[in-house]
């Protein structure tokens, strides 16, 4: 049975209550969800398969908190780990939705690390993501401000597939 760790940043502690229930559709217990403002990235070594979670802010930037921690995340080597993403964004910031799934992405994919957990991009309303750069995103993107009914379910399913595909 592999390792999962959560780590997620949160502004305004949504997408920490997003973080709790992608731990419950996964089993993760409670010491193995940390907030990125209060951890040091080597506690990213402890984990095979590591969630990660960002908000978007400003004009589609990473939740503030991630900065420091994806920049030492960036010098360690993760050959060997699994990552799925997960982000919490607006899809009315249409030219910049979710944005941080692709920062986190495109910061972490030089590490050696599997990227698992991406997501249909159709089924969300939207002029421009840095999320995807095509059919699909890079990971699980929610909208708890306008669409937050919609968001049990994918949570659901991508706990299911981020599992399948980990342990493959
Ligand atoms: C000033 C401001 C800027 C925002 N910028 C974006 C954005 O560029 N893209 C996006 O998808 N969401 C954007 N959002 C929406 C937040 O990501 C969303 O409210 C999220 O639920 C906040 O999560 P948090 O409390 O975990 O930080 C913005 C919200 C605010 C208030």
């Amino acid at each position: 049975m592999k390792r999962y760790g959560i780590f997620y940043g949160t502004s305004t502690g949504t997408t920490g209550e997003v973080a709790r229930k992608i731990a419950k559709a996964l089993g993760v217990a409670d010491a193995d969800i940390h907030d990125v403002a209060t951890t040091s990235p080597v506690e990213m070594g402890k984990y095979d398969v590591l969630i990660l979670g960002s908000s978007t802010w400003g004009s589609g930037e990473l939740q503030d908190d991630w900065y420091s921690f994806v920049d030492g995340a960036q010098s360690l080597d993760l050959s060997g780990k699994t990552i799925a993403i997960f982000g919490v964004g607006d899809e009315t910031m249409s030219d910049t939705f979710c944005n941080a799934v692709g920062i986190l992405y495109d910061k972490l994919k030089g590490t050696g690390a599997r990227f698992v957990g991406e997501y249909p991009a159709t089924v969300y309303h939207y002029d421009h993501s840095d999320a995807t750069d095509g059919a699909t995103m890079r990971g699980l993107v929610l909208d708890q401000v306008n669409h937050a009914d919609l968001s049990d379910p994918r949570i659901n399913a991508w706990a299911d597939q981020v599992r399948r595909e980990a342990e493959a």
